[in-house]
């Protein structure tokens, strides 16, 4: 079937952004389905991109929001939950009332984001729910053409990850690491965004889901290291014990801003790490993160902070 029109939803975030851009790119029409137009504003001005109010978690108005589409990819996820928001609603409920809608407005390619080891004995909430999902996708493998993507965690310029740690070693004298021997390996979003937009019109990715991770794995230990020797700013690393980190997430989720939760703590029993090659499909070889994290880190070094200030003086 020839796709023309694709819905996104999570389309305004990090790697929803990346993703839209190279769909417009490539010719697609592209509907951003989001909670605040101000929230997709980076977007407005990409070709064929609309920009559309939607409360998704409303059966009705995702339904009409769907209408005309002819491929969806769902990239909605949240790493912390809220008073008016969980897990459960968010990576389960909304991916199963998708697929109910698709198969009602026979939208045929659906394309999900799940994080690589979720799954139903996974240790975390996060990683549970998002189980939970595709559990409630691959059921309609029979009527849609469904694609699942699993990625390591998910660096590249604007990401939460790499920046936070960025920020933090420049104000704190000392890391105190939660889970310093917790292992990832990091894949660029703009991989990932490829992957996405390829996958799309190939018929041999349907009914698939694919485990995405870059080149090397690294502990979360060496990943603040590496941030640290990009910024030039050495400080001592000191790796907690298990209770310890559960100790420091428990007194961050009294925070107002929410940097780290016990189950983001959970979600690192297992290591973020696939055994698998890189999907052949793809004809991809993955990032590596050292090749990039100077180049979107570049403003944040002492020589970036100097170049910065000049363009901002006009020298
Ligand atoms: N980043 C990573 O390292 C990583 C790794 C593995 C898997 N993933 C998965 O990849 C997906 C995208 O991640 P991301 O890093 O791009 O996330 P993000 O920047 O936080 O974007 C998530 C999107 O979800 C929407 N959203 C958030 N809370 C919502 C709510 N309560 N109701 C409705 N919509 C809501 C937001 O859309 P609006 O604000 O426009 O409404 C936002 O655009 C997620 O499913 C995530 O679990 C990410």
């Amino acid at each position: 079937m020839l796709i023309k029109e694709v819905c996104i939803l999570g389309g305004s975030g990090f790697v929803g952004s990346a993703i839209v851009a190279k769909l417009a790119a490539a010719g697609y029409s592209v509907k951003v389905l989001t909670r605040r137009r101000d929230n997709a504003k980076h977007l407005f001005l990409l070709p064929k991109v609309q920009v559309i109010e939607c409360n998704v978690l409303d059966y009705q108005a995702l339904n009409s929001a769907l209408r005309g589409a002819d491929a969806v990819i769902n990239l909605l996820g949240i790493l912390h939950q809220g008073r008016r928001v969980n897990f459960n609603a968010i990576h389960h409920q909304l991916p199963a009332q998708l697929a109910k809608i698709c198969k009602d407005l026979n939208i045929k390619r659906l394309v999900h984001m799940s994080s690589l080891r979720a799954g139903k004995n996974a240790p975390s909430q996060y990683l549970r729910s998002k189980g939970a999902g595709e559990t409630a996708l691959v059921s309609h493998l029979d009527e849609l053409n469904i694609t699942i993507f699993k990625p390591s965690i998910i660096f590249g310029r604007g990401d939460s990850f790499i920046n936070l740690f960025a920020s933090l070693v420049k104000v704190l004298p000392v890391v105190m690491l939660a889970k310093p021997n917790a292992k990832f390996q990091p894949i660029w979003v703009e991989d990932v965004a490829s992957c996405f937009v390829a996958c799309l019109a190939d018929r041999a990715s349907y009914g698939q889901t694919y485990e995405l991770a870059g080149p090397k794995v690294y502990t979360f230990r060496e990943l603040v290291q590496a941030v640290m020797n990009t910024l030039q700013v050495q400080r001592p690393i000191i790796g907690l014990s298990d209770g310890l980190s559960y100790a420091q997430a428990f007194m961050m989720e009294i925070l107002p801003i929410k940097l780290m939760s016990r189950d983001n703590i959970r979600s690192m029993e297992a290591d973020s790490v696939s055994e698998q090659a890189f999907p052949a499909i793809f004809n991809l070889t993955p990032t590596s993160l050292e090749t990039l994290i100077p180049q979107y880190l570049v403003d944040q070094t002492p020589r970036g902070a100097y170049d910065r200030f000049r363009r901002s003086a006009a020298r």
